[in-house]
Parts: C-alpha cells; structure tokens; sequence
C-alpha cells in the first residue's frame, strides 16, 4: 500500500473543519426531529465514520442500522446505473422517521436505488444526509436534505472513503494526485 503522502494533491477538508460541521448538522437534525425517533441508516462502508461522529451530536432517541450496496463492476471509481443489495436491514422501517447516512453523492446512481428500494418498504419518511456532494457529477437526482460539503469534481479519499478499500481511517479528507498514485504499489 502506498503512503499517502506520496499521491494526496491537498488536504481539502481538515479535521477541525469536518468536526464542526458535523456537529453543526447534528444541531439541524436535533431541531428537525425534536419530539419524534429516528432510524438511521449507514451506508456501508464509506458512511461509518460520518455516521459514529455525527449521531455523538443527535439528541432525539435513535436507533442504528447498516445497509452495503455495491455498483455492479466495483472496483472502477465510477458506479454504474445497476446498484445490488450485498447486506440488508435487520429491522423493518415502517412507520419510522429514516435517515440515510451516506459519505458522497456522486453520480446519484447509488442512492437513488437504495431510496427507490426503501420508499417499498412505507417508512414514514426517508431523508438523505451526505457528508460530501459532487453536485457536477449528478446523473439521477437525489433529495438531499443534509449536506456536510458540496466539492468540485475530484476524487477524494480519507474519513471514510477508500482508494482501493485502504486509507479509510484518515481524520481528514484529501484529493488524489492521480497520476501519482499507483494501486500496484
Ligand atoms: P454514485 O452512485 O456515483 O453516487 O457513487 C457513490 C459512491 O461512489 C460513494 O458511496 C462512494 O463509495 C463512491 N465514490 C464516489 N466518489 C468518490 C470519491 O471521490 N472517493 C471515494 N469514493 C467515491
Ligand atoms: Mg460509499
């Protein structure tokens, strides 16, 4: 695996920067659903560290779910339209406040299924938070109600999103020199 020194163009998104927007959305979620439970839905695996940070700052009653979907032909850093369930809900959502955690929107592709999926399964709502948005990228459109950050077209990585499943764990979010980076490596 290569160090990420090596191929990180920029640190785009800083640590204390993450920090308190997420703690500022926490606040608009509080106020959005004062009175009521949520269910939030993770998307696996780039949504989790949005998702641990941020419900620190939820203050209604939650409870926690995870859903992995995955682009037929994954591994290429652009989803396609057909999106397969690879890890569903334990628990039903009907009648329940759902929000999906999700950490970027990108071509919509993803979303879009796993919304069309639950919207059959009456929740009583179902809202999107994304941590990032590529807003230029968007095929389908997507309704979404939180957003951390909208970025330009590039390709990110750290807290939470993968090159090639690595460097997940970063407390930052960097773009990719990509002429510098080298999977092989
Ligand atoms: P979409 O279906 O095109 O919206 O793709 C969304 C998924 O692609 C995200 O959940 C990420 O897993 C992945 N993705 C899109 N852009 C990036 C990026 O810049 N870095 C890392 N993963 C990305
Ligand atoms: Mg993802």
């Amino acid at each position: 695996m290569q160090p990420w020194q090596d191929f990180i163009k920029e640190v785009l998104i800083p640590e204390d920067q993450l920090q308190r927007r997420i703690a500022e959305l926490g606040e608009q979620i509080n106020n959005d659903y004062a009175g009521k439970e949520l269910l939030i839905i993770c998307i696996l695996r780039g949504g989790v560290m949005f998702m641990v940070d941020l419900i620190k700052h939820i203050k209604v009653p939650l409870a926690t779910e995870f859903m992995a979907v995955s682009s037929y032909g994954a591994g290429a850093r652009q989803s396609t339209g057909e999106v397969r369930i690879t890890l569903d809900l334990n628990t039903t959502i009907a009648g329940k406040h759902v929000l999906i955690v999700e950490d970027i929107i990108d071509s919509g592709n993803t979303l879009a299924s796993v919304i069309e999926l639950l919207e059959t399964r009456n929740p009583k709502d179902l809202f999107v938070c994304t941590l990032l948005d590529k807003h230029e990228r968007r095929e389908v459109e997507v309704p979404i109600r939180y957003t951390g950050f909208k970025i330009e077209n590039h390709f990110v990585f750290g807290y939470g999103l993968d090159m090639d499943d690595f460097y997940r764990n970063l407390p930052f979010i960097g773009t990719v020199d990509i002429e510098k980076y080298d999977p092989s490596l």
